[in-house]
């Protein structure tokens, strides 16, 4: 075995399948995503079956792109990393078979990784590449379509740690941005619309009150974690936003311009940022402004608080909605003045991607922390 830790990481957890390469959990050598957008967004969000029948059809030649970009062989690989889980069964599954059989008949080493996992280690990763230092205790909000989750992180001998001390009640962050975007005639997934739109609107202009964003940092005792005691849960709850944004669009009568502006887009191939902004009126172009900055108050102040409550110095900010320019704007205004340092992947490595993947198995590598090829995919696979 060298001494590199070349590592190629496979993802196939929900509609992109990714392949990379990284030297010593810290080097960059390649990363391939072949998202599956244009399958899946006619149908307004992601259809499991057809993501597992696209993930068969890409994952070779994801991975061989991204030995090819490395100028490697699967021969000089030092393991093989899989996502195992959280995600889709069946698209996880297409990944787990894949790089089972890579490291079976490579004789390679098979390591699991937690997508959830891989998400704190996309910042990881980009921070050793710049040789930033991260400061302890550090807090690490994910925030993505499927989940919204507070963890504290913490370095061990063994590796990472980690204790979740909020998450969603019901809808994720970025599903809150997926619906409205739907429910708006914008098309899938929404994050990405809404965000660029958002510029365009008054976030002043609609008033989501308190309550529908409402969910009061709990106590709860301890349960054998490491959290001392009885401190504060910071959960999260975005399902009464979308509610408020579907009442506004019925009292103000605007479903017929909705299904105009659907029917519109689905003609246009790439629709461009004009694309969007001309089949927008002013009050869409407000409401998108509105929510956004809804979601993003919420989220700056839940993460700001619970620093505050865990004595967090680092903030790290990950998963697809951390490419949302107004909540780093937010983050990045508010959180050294609470004196917290916050880090955000680049907007490449906040959505789904193989890099993370392979820079999370690194510390497992290193202390020879293996997977058995009985290895099976976990839906619901939480991250300790
Ligand atoms: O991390 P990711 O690629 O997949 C999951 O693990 O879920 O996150 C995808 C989510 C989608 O809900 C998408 O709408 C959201 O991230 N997203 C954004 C932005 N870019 C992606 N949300 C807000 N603003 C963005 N710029
Ligand atoms: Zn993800």
């Amino acid at each position: 075995m060298s001494h590199d830790g070349l590592i190629l990481g496979i993802e196939s957890s929900c509609d992109e399948t990714a392949a990379a390469i990284v030297r010593g959990g810290r080097e960059l050598l390649s990363s391939v995503v072949a998202s599956q957008i244009p399958t899946h967004s006619p149908y307004g969000g992601v259809v499991p079956e057809l993501a597992s029948r696209e993930h068969l059809r890409s994952l070779l030649p994801v991975a061989r792109a991204a030995l090819e970009k490395a100028g490697l062989t699967y021969a000089e690989l030092d393991a093989i990393a899989v996502t195992s889980g959280p995600g889709l069964a069946g698209a996880l599954l297409t990944g787990l078979s894949f790089a089972k059989a890579l490291a079976w008949a490579l004789e390679k080493p098979l390591i699991a990784v937690n997508h959830i996992e891989g998400h704190i280690h996309a910042v990881l990763l980009e921070q050793r590449q710049r040789g930033i230092e991260i400061a302890s205790p550090v807090l690490a909000l994910v925030v993505s379509g499927g989940h919204t989750h507070l963890y504290l992180a913490e370095l061990q001998d063994d590796g990472w740690r980690y204790e979740n001390i909020g998450h969603t009640r019901d809808d994720a962050a970025g599903e809150a941005f997926d619906k409205v975007a739907k429910l708006l005639g914008l098309g899938y997934p929404g994050g990405p619309v809404i965000d660029r739109l958002a510029k365009f609107g008054d976030p002043r202009a609609v008033k989501f009150t308190f309550a529908q964003l409402k969910h009061e940092a709990r106590h709860e005792p301890k349960r054998g974690g490491k959290i001392d005691g009885d401190r504060k849960r910071f959960d999260f709850s975005y399902s009464g936003i979308k509610t408020a944004v579907l009442r506004y669009v019925e009292l103000n009568a605007m479903f017929e311009a909705i299904e105009e502006r659907r029917r519109a887009l689905l003609r246009i191939e790439k629709p461009s940022d004009e694309d969007f902004q001309r089949l927008c009126d002013r009050q869409t172009l407000d409401l998108i402004a509105s929510f956004q900055a809804a979601m993003v108050g919420d989220l700056t102040r839940r993460a700001l608080a619970a620093c505050q409550e865990y004595g967090a110095q680092t903030l790290l900010v990950t998963g697809g909605v951390a490419a949302n320019s107004a909540l780093r704007e937010s983050l990045e205004a508010q959180a050294p003045r609470a004196g917290v340092q916050v880090h955000f992947p680049s907007r490449a490595m906040s959505t789904d991607n193989a890099a993370m993947i392979a820079a999370a198995a690194y510390s497992r590598w290193r202390l020879g922390h293996f997977a058995s090829l009985k290895l099976t995919a976990e839906a619901n696979l939480p991250l300790q």
